[in-house]
C-alpha cells in the first residue's frame, strides 16, 4: 500500500463525511502494521461536542475490530465537494489518540506530504 493510495482511500472516506455543521469534510486511512486497512470520516452531532473526527474514527474502527498496532495513517480534508488537496493536519486529541497506540515514528500522510507523530505533538501526555 504505498502513501498515494492511502491518501486516494481517505478522500473516498471523506464522501461519507457527515458535516451538516461545519461543511467541512474529512477522511482518514489508517494502515494496520498486518496489512489491513482502515478508512474513516468526520461525524458531527447537533450537540457540537459530540463530533467525532475522521482520524479517531478510523482508530476506534480498527480497535474494535482487535487491530492496535498501526505504521500510517493518511488525512484528506477540506471544504464539502472541494478537492482536499491542501494539507488537512490532525487535531490535537487526534494527535492524543494516536499516541496512545503509536511510537513518535508513526507516519501521518498530509497531501503536501508526510510528518511523524513526533514532529506533530514532541511532547505527549501518557499515563
Ligand atoms: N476534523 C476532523 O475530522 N479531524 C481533525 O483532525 C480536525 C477536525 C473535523 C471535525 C469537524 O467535523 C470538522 O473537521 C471541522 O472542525
Amino acid at each position: 500500500m504505498t502513501d498515494n493510495e492511502l491518501i486516494e482511500l481517505a478522500k473516498k472516506a471523506a464522501q461519507d463525511s457527515y458535516c451538516k455543521y461545519s461543511g467541512f469534510s474529512v477522511g482518514a486511512a489508517l494502515l494496520c502494521r498486518d496489512g489491513r486497512v482502515f478508512t474513516g470520516c468526520n461525524i458531527e452531532n447537533g450537540s457540537f461536542s459530540l463530533t467525532n473526527c475522521a482520524e479517531r474514527t478510523a482508530i476506534f474502527k480498527a480497535v474494535s475490530e482487535g487491530c492496535t498496532e498501526f505504521s500510517a495513517i493518511a488525512v484528506a480534508g477540506g471544504e464539502k465537494g472541494s478537492d482536499l488537496s491542501q494539507p488537512c493536519f490532525p487535531c490535537g486529541a487526534c494527535l492524543q489518540v494516536m499516541s496512545e497506540f503509536c511510537g513518535g515514528d508513526f507516519r501521518i500522510i498530509l497531501t503536501d506530504g508526510v510528518r511523524t507523530l513526533n514532529d506533530l505533538m514532541p511532547s505527549r501526555f501518557a499515563l
